[in-house]
Parts: C-alpha cells; sequence; structure tokens
C-alpha cells in the first residue's frame, strides 16, 4: 500500500456541514492536514492566506457556487488540482467544470476511500505538473535571460559608438576637420570601404566632392586641407577612385538631397545608379540650419558586408552630430576661421583641379591687399578683401569640370554657365550666414566700371570700392598667368589692356595705383 502523503493539505467546500465533518475527520486520520470552507468565497480567503495541495468542492453553494470557485483557482495558482462532488452531474456541468480546470469528479454521496484514492493520484499528477511547469519556466527564463543580456550587450555598443561618435566631434575646433573626421568614422565605425562627403545644396548644384577617406589607408585622403601652403597636384587626370562612375551617381546624390531623405541600398541589384563594384551603399543629407548643405556617402566595394539599417542608423548619426558640431562652432567665435578655412579648402580643392589657376585666389588677394594698403584702406577693409579675395572664385566649384577646364574657347553657353560663378560664390557665402560685405565683393568681382560686366551690370559707383580693386587685380593675375587656352601675356601689353580699360572695364583711379605701384615694382616682379 502506497504510503500516506505527509503534510499535504486539502482544503474541502461544502454547504453541508455533515460532509465537511466527516471528510475533516477521516483524512485527519490518515494524517493529512484539512482545511474547510462552506462556500466559495470562504475557500478564497482560506487560499489567500495558505498554500493548499488539493481542493474538494460541491457545485451548489451560496455565495460563490463549485465552479466559480474553480476558475478563481486557476487564476489564482493553476497548480492546484481541483476535484468537484457533485449529486447532478449533467453534460453541462461537466463542460464547464473541465473549461474551468477541475481535474476530476466525485459523484455524490461520496465514498471516503474513493476520494482517498482520488486525493492520491492528483496529489502525484500536480508533482509532476509543477516538475514540468518550473522546467519550462527555468527554460523560459534562461531564453529571456539570455536575450535581455544580448539586448543590453548591443545597447551597451550603440551607445559607446555614439559616445564615441560625439566625442570625435567635440574635440574638433575647426568646420573642415569636421568633413574629414565624418568620414574618417563612417570607415572605422560602420566598416565602409570609401566614404565621401560632397558639398551639394541650391548654389553648388553639381555635387563636389570635398573629402573622401579609403579603408585601409593610414592617412585618409583629403582633398580639404587648408594648412597646406602649396596646393596639390591636380587630380582630374589621376583619379584615385575612377569606380564610381560619378555622372550616374551624382544624379543619385541629387536625388538624395531632393528627397531630403538617406538612401540605403544593401544590395546594389545593378538597377541604381551605382558602379558595378559598389555592392552596398549609403548617403545621407547633411542639412546645416535647416538647408541641406552636402550629402555623406558610404560604400562596399571590396568586402563580404552589406550595410544595414543600423548602419544607416549611425551613419545618419554622425552625419547629424557633423551638422550639430558645425552649428556649434558657429557659436563660437573663431567660427570667422573656422568657416573660412572650410571655404578655402574648397578653394584650393577646385585650384587643385586646374593645373593654371593654382594659387590664383591666393596672388590675386596680394594684389588686391597692396593696392588696399596705397589707398590707405581700413584695417576692417582690409580683411574683407583678404577673405573675399582667397573666396572671390569660389562659385566655380558649381561648374563641370569639361567647361572649366576647357582647353579651347568656350562657347556661348558655356561662357554663360561661367558666368554664374559670382552669384554662385555670393549664394555658398551667404548660406552660411557670414560676411556681406565679402559676399557682396565676391558677386560683383567682374562687374565692369562701364556697367557692361555681370552677374548684376553694375556700373560706376554702384560696384562696391573692394570689388572694384578685387577686379583689377584678378585681371592682372589672369592675363600675367598660363591658362588653357592660351601662354601668358607679356608685362607691357598687360600694363597697356589695364590702361585702355581704365574707364570702362576697371575704376581709372584703382588702375592708376595699381600701375603706380606695379612702376615701383611692388607688384608683379616675379608672377606668375
Ligand atoms: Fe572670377
Amino acid at each position: 500500500m502506497n504510503s500516506v502523503p505527509q503534510n499535504k493539505k486539502i482544503l474541502f467546500v461544502d454547504d453541508e456541514e455533515s460532509i465537511l465533518d466527516i471528510a475533516r475527520e477521516y483524512f485527519l486520520q490518515k494524517g493529512y492536514e484539512v482545511r474547510t470552507a462552506h462556500n466559495g468565497l470562504e475557500a478564497l480567503q482560506i487560499l489567500k492566506g495558505e498554500k493548499v495541495d488539493c481542493c474538494f468542492t460541491d457545485i451548489n453553494m451560496p455565495e460563490m457556487d463549485g465552479l466559480e470557485l474553480a476558475e478563481n483557482i486557476r487564476i489564482h495558482d493553476n497548480t492546484i488540482p481541483v476535484v468537484v462532488m457533485t449529486g447532478y452531474p449533467s453534460l453541462d456541468n461537466t463542460i464547464q467544470t473541465l473549461k474551468n480546470g477541475v481535474v476530476d469528479f466525485l459523484i455524490k454521496p461520496v465514498n471516503l476511500n474513493q476520494m482517498e484514492l482520488c486525493v492520491r493520484r492528483v496529489l502525484r499528477e500536480r508533482h509532476l505538473f509543477i516538475d514540468n511547469v518550473l522546467l519550462r519556466k527555468e527554460v523560459e527564463s534562461k531564453a529571456r535571460l539570455e536575450q535581455l543580456n544580448q539586448e543590453l550587450l548591443f545597447k551597451v555598443d550603440e551607445l559607446n559608438i555614439l559616445n564615441r561618435i560625439m566625442g570625435d566631434f567635440t574635440a574638433i575646433s575647426t568646420s573642415s576637420d569636421v568633413f574629414q573626421r565624418v568620414v574618417d568614422l563612417a570607415i572605422e565605425i560602420i566598416h565602409a570601404d570609401q566614404s565621401s562627403f560632397y558639398v551639394i545644396n541650391d548654389a553648388v548644384k553639381k555635387p563636389f566632392r570635398v573629402t573622401q577617406a579609403k579603408a585601409g589607408s593610414v592617412d585618409a585622403e583629403s582633398d580639404l586641407d587648408h594648412n597646406a601652403i602649396e596646393p596639390k597636384a591636380p587630380h582630374s587626370s589621376t583619379d584615385p577612385h575612377p569606380d564610381l562612375c560619378q555622372g550616374q551617381l551624382n544624379q543619385l546624390l541629387l536625388e538624395i538631397v531632393s528627397d531630403e531623405l538617406p538612401l540605403l541600398v544593401t544590395e546594389n541589384a545593378g538597377t541604381q545608379k551605382l558602379s558595378q563594384e559598389t555592392r552596398s551603399f549609403m548617403g545621407v543629407p547633411l542639412k546645416i540650419r535647416d538647408k541641406i548643405f552636402g550629402v555623406l556617402t558610404a560604400a562596399i566595394t571590396r568586402s563580404a558586408k552589406r550595410f544595414s539599417e543600423k548602419d544607416l542608423y549611425y551613419l545618419s548619426f554622425m552625419t547629424q552630430t557633423a551638422a550639430q558640431a558645425i552649428e556649434n562652432l558657429a557659436l563660437y567665435e573663431n567660427i570667422y576661421e573656422n568657416l573660412f578655412a572650410t571655404l578655402y579648402g574648397f578653394v584650393k580643392a577646385l585650384e587643385a583641379r586646374d593645373p593654371y589657376t593654382q594659387q590664383h585666389s591666393t596672388r590675386v588677394t596680394n594684389i588686391a591687399l597692396a593696392i588696399g594698403k596705397q589707398m590707405l584702406f581700413s584695417p576692417e577693409d582690409l580683411d574683407v578683401l583678404n577673405v573675399a579675395g582667397r573666396l572671390h572664385d569660389i562659385g566655380k566649384i558649381g561648374i563641370r569640370d569639361d567647361i572649366l577646364l576647357k582647353p579651347g574657347r568656350l562657347t556661348k553657353e558655356e561662357y554663360e554657365k561661367i558666368k554664374e560663378h559670382p552669384s554662385m560664390g555670393a549664394e555658398i557665402v551667404g548660406q552660411l550666414g557670414l560676411w556681406d560685405k565679402e559676399r557682396e565683393i565676391i558677386r560683383s568681382h567682374h562687374e565692369r566700371f562701364d556697367g557692361t560686366g555681370y552677374p548684376n551690370g553694375l556700373g560706376g559707383q554702384d560696384i562696391p570700392l573692394l570689388a572694384r580693386v578685387m577686379s583689377v587685380a584678378d585681371a592682372y593675375d589672369a592675363m600675367a598667368s598660363d591658362r588653357a587656352y592660351r601662354q601668358r601675356m607679356k608685362s607691357e601689353r598687360i600694363l597697356n589692356i589695364l590702361e585702355e580699360g581704365a574707364g570702362t572695364q576697371f575704376d581709372p583711379e584703382i588702375v592708376e595705383v595699381f600701375l603706380a605701384l606695379h612702376h615701383k615694382g611692388s607688384i608683379g616682379i616675379d608672377l606668375p
């Protein structure tokens, strides 16, 4: 015979006191603990206060019947087996009790012996059931724990990366460095093979790459090196990245700008405007003061990696942080130098594309400054002249290479394009919200004294004085340097042209100052 389960507690629920008495007497003798209740509510009270191992209940009782009690027990603790004792088992009752998680039936009048067998069976089953539930719970919680741990690791990882990006940008003190840093980070953090930053906006309609980094190169290549005194060799002919078919890519960049949305091409299926070598690609627009300034791109050309949404998230975060860094830099006093460095970097990159214009801006600036000093300009005006001189041709970054670098004569249409550069330059500088005076000089450096110049046909005193100075300096240097389409002119010829242009192309007073300086040997001795 099976031994009596020790310390097992049975709850009997019946509105007939005599049945409770008999059950209590019998099971206490058998070594069980016994609790009794007269209806469902009383039973639930007991269950709230103590643990029971098994429950026998009548169906028809006041306050709360047995079926409702069974349902409540299931909700309270679904490991407690409930056995129903009923005098009138109907089909409805049977179905309902099964639904409520009742494990067995006993038909009244209940035989005590039968009851005890039932108790032993349900307790055994309960034991197995609990083991099972516990086991399952343990497995589940382990899996959940692992998942949480994984998620936590990802979060920590992500946080580290985001912090790293933020930290990297706060350490930067010039905006030109921001562009270099952002492409370096794209290589390092999202493991791109190539990353570039293109300036492209309302003013610069053709994407102009200002900086690029490639995986595996110790010092990422930079087109933007404002500290370099010597301009770099032109790389129009030695472009190290012919793999991106530029025309198509440009179109894609323009689409990113007009959509104002990041682009993710996980797998280049050949339908995108990407070169075959580009396996995976991302482009994110960079906005400064809510206006698009350029596009940061990342490409996979060699590795087996493919960009994911997460990579796009990181690239977007980098772009935003870079923009924020530029805007923050703008809040400090050195913004002037910072942005100037950035823009001047563009000019250097531009001049580097055309061997004939290398250092043109520097020379023009020096000549303009010499004239300005001779004319006793204020230190502020000389400063303006210095910045405007270096940036006067910045608008040319919006002009296609085949026009800009054309060796032969320009067609009328091409010339019209070239004539857009003063306005474009003014827009680029203006977009940053600084240098109103410089901006006007940049815009007006091709105006003529007789009012037949461009872009606005201003004449005489309507042309800002500093722009009139710039015009003479610019013309002189252009004639004194070799160009793609002609050799530099002889000094005598240049001076003649300037003299003849006095009053038509140039302000006669400024030409006079220039000629005097030239005569003294202060200008143009060893030019170019
Ligand atoms: Fe110009």
